[in-house]
């Protein structure tokens, strides 16, 4: 099914914030990411400013809308900083537009050409979960520093955090809808279902959740999907959809070729994560075995190990990235393992409810 598609890969993710210009400067200074492209008043673009920002293959764009009444405003107004696209690659834009509404998405906006003098984009956008869309653009005929009406300067550098790529985007929608949305990523999107964890993977004293994963043939892009369970206390998902107002992205997680540097950098320059207890590591190498990486170190910096039958991988969460207690990110290191660090969901969730219980949400 997927072959028609010819998903290629994330183009970028855009992301509808209340102040794009400090919004680029926090994930230049704190996650290390360069800018690399600018659109605003000063380019032409009279109604929105938009940063691009790359590290290794990983692209986030912030966007801010400069008028109060446009669909950018009201999408902030109603969920604060929060992912509005995850735009993918495409071969060609209109026909994976026609496959994927033939399949049953919803359009957003039609294909559409835009060029300038590196060329011409064409792109189109299907709905997906609450008001987050895929843009579906092709790029092939495109020479420019990002997409056309972005110009390359000013270009400012990050200090480097060693991300190279998005590794999994993770959507929270509402009880009872997380089936209903698998089912949209395999039948539009041509995904498979990858893994699945229930609430008995994934549950604490408190607190339960639901997740699938949907993942495309070549398992290089990841979308799992997160309902809340019934439990004696709020569901952190259940938390993220009354702040967030609806659906919507939860985490983005981003790979790194050495999470030690990747969270010492990150820690430095003011990114909080969640406390890990020290507990956590004392049943540690009975519960993982040998790793690579000095494991005074993995404790010191407070990363999560998990080990599978492929291999294991580190990870870590950082805190909320604005106010509202929603989008967050995750850092992550595979040594083999292609999983999502099921052996760290109980500890990993008791953290996350300690400052649930904190917010006086739980
Ligand atoms: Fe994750």
């Amino acid at each position: 099914m997927a072959d028609g598609l010819r998903l290629r890969k994330i183009h970028h993710v855009e992301l509808w914030v209340g102040n794009a210009k400090q919004a680029a400067y926090y994930y230049r200074r704190a996650f290390g990411f360069s800018q690399v492209a600018y659109r605003g008043p000063e380019t032409g673009c009279r109604d929105r400013c938009s940063y691009a920002l790359e590290q290794g293959t990983a692209r986030l764009v912030l966007t801010t809308p400069l008028h109060p009444d446009s669909q950018e405003a009201e999408h902030v107004r109603k969920h604060g900083d929060s992912v509005r696209d995850i735009a993918f690659e495409v071969d060609d834009a209109a026909q994976a537009f026609e496959i994927t509404l033939a399949r049953g998405a919803e359009a957003a906006w039609p294909p559409a050409e835009s060029r300038d003098e590196h060329g011409v984009v064409r792109r189109a956008a299907i709905r997906a979960y609450g008001d987050t869309v895929h843009s579906l653009i092709g790029v092939r005929d495109y020479r420019g520093p990002f997409l056309p009406g972005f110009v390359a300067a000013p270009a400012l550098a990050g200090e480097d955090a060693g991300l190279l790529r998005i590794d999994h985007m993770v959507g929270n929608v509402e009880l009872g809808k997380m089936n209903e949305w698998a089912g949209w990523y395999s039948r539009v999107l041509g995904f498979e279902r990858y893994m699945s964890f229930d609430d008995k993977d994934i549950s604490t004293e408190y607190s339960a959740l639901m997740s699938i994963v949907m993942s495309d043939d070549s398992h290089s892009v990841k979308f799992p999907i997160n309902e809340p369970a019934p439990g004696p206390r709020k569901s952190q998902i259940q938390e993220y959809l009354e702040f967030h107002h609806g659906p919507g992205v939860q985490h983005i997680a981003l790979q790194s070729r050495d999470i030690l540097h990747t969270v010492r950098t990150m820690r430095r320059n003011g990114v909080e994560f969640l406390y890990v207890p020290a507990s956590y590591y004392d049943a540690l190498e009975a519960r993982v075995g040998g790793i690579e990486e000095p494991v005074e170190a993995v404790r010191e910096l407070g990363i999560l190990v998990d080990r599978d039958h492929e291999g294991y991988l580190l990870q870590l969460f950082t805190k909320p990235v604005e106010d509202r207690p929603t989008l967050f990110f995750e850092i992550i290191q595979r040594h083999g393992s292609r999983g999502f660090g099921k052996g760290n969901f109980k500890a990993l969730f008791e953290a996350i409810e300690a400052e649930q219980a904190r917010r006086g949400n739980l």
